[in-house]
């Protein structure tokens, strides 16, 4: 397989776990004689200041003739001080929006290795696995109007939470296809006892559900939400909700597994699809090569899935991440309460790439017999 990957790797922690992500996907390839061409280009706080802007347009280009894009992190204390529209994080909703991908698909499932560096009790912790459908083009981060004026002397600030209906159904379509492949149950996460964006939202995704019988459908709002999750995990298979909601249970979710860093993502539905770890940039720990790669090296592994369907790669990638928790070797994010050994962004990267061949040599043998 031919693969022409846009690399992004951006600010803080971003150019390190990337660099990360390519080295694993360079052994898949090297394994399996698949082709896969990598070509970076700036964004971010990065291309700021070579360029001025967060998101140039060569990048753009570069990612739209992409087979898939790759991002690291965007991000950048320097950088807050400017406007809304030139800030590194004004490129990433750019980019979101012209390569189009309105499904950010963000799975949450725990390692049994990392139970103890949960913050909730190991029997809470152990066994979760959600698929957070977040939309990623609408609502609050898009909606216009928006900004800041003042009135009668004092400033007034307003953003704008909008949704189409057909913008709650594509996204809809998403969550229910993948339910039907995992536990067939969605949960639809709204605040619809006070928004009129949620009652259109929970009305479309009553009537979507309609096409899929074999799938259960609840609906919560998102305060219910935001503590279920934490007390019981187990209720959700996928959730679906709308995107701010989506961006801040995602955060809390993913604590469940251990660290913020080991959470993927991918953003489909567009012309081009979208990787990136949900973490940061993490400026306060950039350049020290102590950042966890796994999110960014998962989000290489959901590559393979879903751009690629190159499902087999993509579970190599996934069992050799759990092989080198299971050896314990650690990062220094998820290191709690463990007795095993701490390594470096790199070294996670190697121990990684390296288990991938033994875990590709183990799925040959298995097939053999
Ligand atoms: C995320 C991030 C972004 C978001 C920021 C960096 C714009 O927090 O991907 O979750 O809010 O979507
Ligand atoms: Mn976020």
């Amino acid at each position: 397989m031919q693969l022409k990957i846009a690399v992004l790797p951006g600010d803080g922690v971003g150019p390190e776990v990337t660099e990360q992500a390519v080295r694993v996907l360079r052994e898949v390839a090297n394994i399996h004689g698949h082709n896969f061409l990598f070509e970076a280009y700036p964004a971010g706080g990065a291309a700021i200041k070579a360029s001025g802007s967060p998101l140039p347009r060569t990048t753009l280009d570069a990612c739209l003739s992409a087979d898939a894009v790759m991002l690291g992190a965007v991000g950048a204390p320097e950088c807050d001080h400017l406007s809304f529209d030139k800030r590194p994080e004004a490129g990433l909703l750019q980019l979101r929006q012209g390569l189009g991908g309105f499904a950010n698909l963000r799975p949450v499932s725990s390692y049994r290795a990392l139970a103890d560096a949960s913050p909730l009790r190991r029997e809470i912790a152990e066994t979760v696995d959600i698929l957070i459908v977040r939309e990623l083009l609408g609502g609050l981060y898009f909606g216009e109007p928006r900004g800041i004026s003042s009135q009668n002397g004092s400033s007034v600030a307003f953003n704008t939470m909008r949704y189409s209906a057909s913008e709650i159904e594509r996204v809809t379509r998403v969550a229910f296809e993948a339910a039907m492949k995992r536990r067939r149950k969605v949960t639809s996460v709204d605040k619809a006892n006070v928004l009129e964006t949620s009652q259109l939202w929970r009305q479309t995704v009553t009537r979507i559900a309609a096409d899929y019988p074999r799938v259960e459908l609840d609906h919560l709002y998102v305060d219910a939400a935001a503590m279920h999750l934490i007390t019981n995990p187990q209720r959700f298979d996928v959730m679906l909700t709308e995107n701010l909601f989506g961006d801040i249970l995602s955060d809390e979710a993913s604590v469940i597994t251990g660290s913020l860093g080991m959470l993927a993502s991918a953003t489909i539905g567009g012309a081009v699809d979208l990787y990136e770890p949900v973490h940061g940039s993490a400026p306060d720990i950039a350049g020290r090569g102590v950042a966890n790669p796994l999110g960014a090296i998962a989000s290489a592994a959901m590559l393979l899935r879903y751009t690629a369907h190159l499902e087999d790669e993509a579970n190599d990638i996934e069992a050799a991440i759990a092989d080198v928790l299971d050896a314990g070797y650690r990062t220094v994010d998820i290191a709690r309460g463990a007795a095993g050994q701490m390594v470096s962004t790199v070294e996670m990267g190697k121990l990684v790439a390296e288990a991938v061949a033994g875990v590709a040599d183990m799925r040959h043998a298995y097939h053999a017999v």
